[in-house]
């Protein structure tokens, strides 16, 4: 098998809108100061008070890549499923997923890789379709970060950034040579893995989650913003140079470079540092705000259906997030 194509994408958010307006009720913050910043006009969060999972979003993003693909539930071989946000500690939220679109038997797996999630799944949906193990894998990002967010003044250094949301990608093999994925780069140093981090529940304490911890707020994620900025535009750049490198290709070969939807501030630098213009870089954080590992399938699907990309064109994904972990994709696709 000479590799791995991108079959068709799916994506869903939930129908609630929050804007930076809303926010403003919520806490001490100001739609001026969220846009300048990050770039986040309005995010999707799910409705209140509902048993909503991540499972929910990625099974309709899952039906509508299917959808475009004109395949059926059961045309899948294997499903990976990238998410910091899992309807539950365990089992995986693959399991979910599984169930949900009503399938027994195959393969689950899930990657808690976070912001660069995608790409880690993305590597081993390649490395399963190139050696023939499965044949069509189901690769979803899917979040519900909402749920998990210090809503108050204290958290609101986090939690003006993140949105809920899914994206899901079909792959199959491709008997074309220089088709499909090219290569996958991937990076992850744990010296940073406090920088960006949800302490509680955690098993190393007994209980994993007692009532001290929940006053003190460390069941939300924490965040040293400006390590991760300093981080992310570095590691981001050098992962894209390193994966068209080792595929004989240049930064002017790129037609759509989809960065991990972080911050636009970040996505502006790796833009400046790769030299690229603007109609080569694919933003939509505006409307989502920051869904982790959905933002890359989520901004992949809505950068087709937007026109953006046409067979053969070279795609190009890259990632940074939590770990800290990184990544670039090259895909013929
Ligand atoms: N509204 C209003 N004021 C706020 C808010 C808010 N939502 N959040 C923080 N502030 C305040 C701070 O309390 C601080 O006040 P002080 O000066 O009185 O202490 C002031 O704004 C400036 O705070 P800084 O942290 O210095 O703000 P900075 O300009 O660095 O911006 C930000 C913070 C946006 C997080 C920045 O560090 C950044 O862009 N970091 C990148 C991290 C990121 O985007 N992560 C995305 C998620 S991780 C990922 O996907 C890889």
């Amino acid at each position: 098998m000479a590799g791995t194509r991108i079959i068709a994408t799916g994506s869903h958010v939930p129908d609630r809108v929050v804007t930076n307006v809303d926010l403003e009720e919520l806490m001490d913050t100001s739609d001026e100061w969220i846009q300048q910043r990050t770039g986040v006009k309005e995010r999707r969060w799910v409705p209140e008070g509902r048993e909503i999972g991540g499972s929910d979003l990625a099974k309709v993003a899952t039906e509508r890549a299917l959808k475009k693909a004109e395949l059926e539930e059961g045309d899948i071989d294997a499903i990976i499923y990238a998410t910091l946000s899992p309807d539950h500690m365990f089992p995986g939220a693959a399991c979910f997923l599984q169930q949900k679109l009503g399938l027994k038997g195959i393969a689950a797996l899930d990657i808690r890789n976070q912001c660069s999630g995608f790409l880690y799944g993305l590597s081993i949906a390649d490395a399963w379709i190139r050696t023939g193990a499965y044949e069509r894998v189901l690769l979803v990002g899917a979040e519900v970060h909402s749920t998990g967010l210090d809503i108050s003044t204290r958290g609101r250094d986090v939690s003006v950034i993140f949105g809920d949301g899914a994206g899901a990608v079909l792959l199959g093999p491709t008997d074309k040579n220089g088709d499909g994925v090219l290569g996958v780069t991937l990076g992850a140093d744990g010296r940073y893995a406090k920088d960006l981090w949800v302490d509680v529940p955690g098993s190393i304490y007994h209980p994993q989650c007692d009532p001290a911890h929940m006053t003190e707020g460390r069941q939300y994620p924490q965040m040293e913003g400006s390590k991760v900025f300093k981080h992310a535009v570095v590691k981001m750049p050098g992962a894209v140079r390193r994966v068209l490198g080792d595929a004989g290709l240049g930064t002017e070969d790129i037609r759509l470079l989809i960065p991990h939807q972080a911050n636009l501030r970040i996505t502006e630098m790796v833009q400046q540092g790769l030299r690229l213009r603007d109609d080569q870089v694919f933003s939509n954080i505006h409307k989502y705000g920051n869904t982790t590992a959905a933002s890359i399938p989520l901004a992949l699907d809505e950068a087709l259906s937007e026109g953006r990309l046409e067979r053969g064109d070279l795609l190009v994904l890259a990632a940074f997030g939590a770990g800290f972990t990184w990544g670039a994709a090259a895909i013929r696709y």
